[in-house]
């Protein structure tokens, strides 16, 4: 015999919390939804400074649950996203409000104690968010080390270690959390494979300047210009770069594959980037594509570009002012961008390899050949590359053309692994030097670390005083010639610049 039980009055309110992260730009910061359903006219807000995407949420957590197969509660409901002092942006938070509203209203069992991410479709599908790996990290540094999470966006969590259910519905999440279906964590996707390269230095005939160029930019960290008449191999050598440069250092991988993360770049199948980044925007390129920007933010090129590579091609031809932009990145190593109301800012430290013709034919200066331009159409191309941005490229070297007998030679020529090895080795000096300061490239050095470390021998000091009259440098100009010259007596294993050293980075310096 059974006896009725009364059925405990429904309590008026109780609150549910689900951990999800907010993003700015590359900063995070793990935020609280706080579900109270309680008794009273049915209404739905969200409060905690959502902005519109935040808000019309609202919608889609309604709908969503409904075509879900639960109820949507017919009560006040109250969503909170705490703290509230900052404007949260994006959709990537529909996920745990629906799992929060589910839990006040009981139709979720379980307390959910993962981060949860994720945009919901009208139907209860989860969609992919961007940005996921910052997130991850911020929540493991907070001792959160599980996520709810859509199929797509699983794998970046996965290998950061940490442990993601892949998601295919909101149905999919509460069978997971209470037990019914429960899901395996995604697997750890495979490292990455050691990396191919398109093209090796060995490929290029000739060119014996540009190819040391290339090689003091991938130990330094300088930013070159290579000019020279079509067809002799600039594109070539700018694209045999990314098999000289160092590979990347843990931490270094961490914020150059975040950063694709939240531009929606990640590659599922390898989420952490295993090469430096080597970006090559066209000159068509919109100052938003370059920099960075839109609702919300997405970084541009020269962020993709952190820790790795920005190649201009053809460099003339990008408008003026999207070359100005540029500017700040070069000097801060970071771009900044504001909108109405919220600031994101972007790492943006990369070396800078621009191509360039001398002219619009592209024949100026060539023996050859012979220029068909006008002086004033020359001194207008010319002209389309201000003073402070050539100012900020260390190393300008001319391609020319490669003699026949250059081209049909058949020794064997230096390959981009010997190449590289002299890279990483001058890098290991540089990073020792700089230990603990944060700066790891001879480009990076600040002036006092240029007087600190650029020491010369005497017959150095007496070629730089000759060299800083005769070309009336700039104190810009002269810490950059430094600094180059560090990096080539680092190439050659030698402590103090010595003259040699400093006759090639003058040479590099070339003012072509
Ligand atoms: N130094 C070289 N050694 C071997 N091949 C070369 C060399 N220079 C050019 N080539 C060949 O010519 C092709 C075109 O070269 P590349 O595109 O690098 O020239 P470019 O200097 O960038 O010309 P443009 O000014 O027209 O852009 C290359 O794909 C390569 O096959
Ligand atoms: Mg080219």
């Amino acid at each position: 015999m059974t006896e009725e039980v009364a059925a405990p009055e429904e309590p008026a309110s109780r609150v549910a919390r689900v951990m999800t992260c907010a993003l700015w730009g590359l900063e995070t910061a793990l935020i609280t939804v706080e579900a109270d359903v309680s008794n009273g006219l049915p209404n739905f807000a969200i409060v905690g400074l959502p902005d519109t995407a935040v808000s019309e949420a609202r919608e889609r957590v309604r709908a969503a649950i409904r075509n879900s197969g639960y109820e949507f509660p017919l009560r006040r409901i109250v969503v909170n996203l705490a703290p509230a002092e900052r404007k949260k942006e994006g959709t990537g938070f529909d996920l745990a409000i629906a799992l929060a509203i589910l839990r006040a209203s009981e139709q979720l069992r379980t307390d959910v104690l993962a981060l949860c991410l994720g945009e919901l479709a009208l139907d209860g599908t989860l969609r992919p968010v961007r940005g996921v790996m910052p997130r991850v990290l911020r929540a493991r540094e907070n001792g959160i080390a599980s996520a709810l999470l859509p199929c797509e966006s699983a794998p970046e969590a996965a290998a950061l270690g940490c442990e993601a259910i892949a998601l295919p519905t909101l149905r999919s999440a509460v069978d997971h959390l209470d037990g019914r279906v429960r899901r395996a964590p995604a697997p750890v996707p495979a490292a990455a494979a050691e990396p191919t390269w398109d093209v090796d230095l060995a490929d290029v005939a000739g060119q014996d300047t540009p190819k040391r160029a290339l090689e003091i930019v991938a130990a330094g960290g300088h930013n070159l210009l290579m000019i020279g008449p079509p067809g002799t191999g600039k594109t070539m050598l700018a694209r045999a770069l990314p098999s000289i440069l160092p590979p990347l250092e843990p931490d270094e991988v961490l914020i150059a594959s975040a950063i694709h993360s939240v531009a929606g770049l990640t590659d599922p199948d390898r989420p952490l980037l295993a090469a430096r980044p080597f970006r090559a925007p066209h000159h068509t390129a919109s100052r938003l594509a370059l920099v960075g920007g839109g609702v919300p933010p997405r970084p541009g090129e020269v962020s993709l570009a952190h820790t790795g590579a920005l190649f201009l091609d053809e460099i003339a031809e990008f408008p003026g002012k999207v070359l100005e932009t540029l500017r700040e990145p070069l000097e801060e190593g970071a771009v900044t961008i504001s909108r109405a109301g919220a600031v994101a800012t972007y790492p943006a430290r990369f070396t800078l390899v621009a191509a360039q013709n001398p002219c619009p034919c592209g024949r100026l200066g060539d023996p050859a050949a012979q220029c068909s331009c006008l002086p004033d159409a020359i001194s207008r191309y010319r002209s389309r590359l201000s003073e402070p941005l050539l100012d900020r490229i260390d190393l300008r070297v001319a391609v020319p053309r490669v003699p026949y007998r250059e081209l049909r030679d058949r020794t064997e020529r230096e390959a981009s692994a010997a190449v590289r090895a002299r890279v990483c080795r001058a890098r290991a000096r540089m990073r020792e030097r700089l230990a603990g300061s944060g700066r790891r490239c001879n480009a990076e050095m600040t002036k006092r670390d240029v007087e600190r470390y650029c020491e010369l021998d005497e017959a150095g000091e007496r070629m730089l005083g000759l060299a800083v009259s005769a070309k009336r440098m700039s104190a810009r100009g002269f810490h950059r010639l430094l600094r180059v010259a560090r990096t080539v007596a680092d190439l050659a294993d030698a402590e103090r610049i010595s003259s040699e050293h400093l006759a090639t980075a003058l040479l590099m310096r070339g003012d072509v």
